[in-house]
């Protein structure tokens, strides 16, 4: 089968949300952000009152949300329990609170099953996918036809996810830098499929590169490996 599939994966600000969704919309493929699906299963947690610092508290439930994603990249869409949940799962709440439930080897076995369904969707549809997380070359789709580990610098990093927070005033790039780098240290130090790059991911640095730039390397490696 030919179906391209393309993993972008980095830390939090590294602009893999903005390179995987220009890259989809250029080639005409689908697109996955499955860092919202764990935001999504955070936000369930916190409404229905789970203790999200108590592992098997959190375990006990990873089964019940019903976590439903749209694949255009023009619309990014998930849908919790048919809640639209776009603009709830981006809250501080949710965002400090996502590096411990993600961390559940219950949730992550949840949720890449669903990540495999929606390439197994894609690959029957003839129709080929972006997917942007931290485990994706690594776990989820080892057989990539191209992986990319997208990296800025820590500034780089929190300037940028400042910006997009800018509806709360409390935030500046200094605590939003010390958020970062907490939800860093936890996704790279946990037991389950940790922030990794894949030994066959090709690195970019985008500390000094447009988002422009970024994509259009991205899309001159996909050419090359087809
Ligand atoms: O990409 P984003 O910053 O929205 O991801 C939110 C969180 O979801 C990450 O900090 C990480 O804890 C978790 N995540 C993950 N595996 C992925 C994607 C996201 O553990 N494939």
């Amino acid at each position: 089968d030919s179906a391209l599939v393309i993993a972008v994966d980095g830390p939090s600000g590294s602009g893999k949300s903005s390179t995987a969704r220009g890259v989809a919309r250029a080639l005409g493929l689908r697109y996955l952000d499955t860092g919202a699906m764990y935001r999504g299963m955070t936000w369930w947690m916190i409404q229905h009152r789970v203790p999200v610092d108590d592992p098997a508290a959190v375990a006990a439930r990873a089964g019940e949300p019903d976590i439903a994603m749209g694949t255009d990249p023009d619309a990014p869409a998930i849908r919790v329990d048919g809640t639209d949940v776009a603009q709830p799962i981006r809250t501080r709440e949710v965002t400090n609170a996502v590096s411990l439930v993600s961390a559940v080897p219950e949730v992550r076995a949840r949720l890449v099953d669903l990540q495999r369904r929606i390439i197994g969707e894609a690959r029957r549809d003839g129709a080929g996918i972006v997917m942007e997380g931290r485990d994706i070359g690594s776990v989820v789709a080892p057989e990539a036809t191209l992986k990319v580990y997208l990296t800025a610098s820590e500034n780089a990093r929190a300037e940028r996810r400042t910006k997009e927070l800018d509806a709360d005033p409390a935030t500046t790039v200094a605590l939003t830098r010390t958020e970062l780098a907490r939800r860093d240290r936890i996704d790279s130090t946990r037991a389950t499929s940790p922030l990794a790059k894949a030994d066959d991911a090709v690195e970019i640095d985008s500390t000094v590169l447009s988002l422009q730039e970024v994509v259009d390397e991205v899309l001159r490696l996909a050419d090359k490996a087809v």
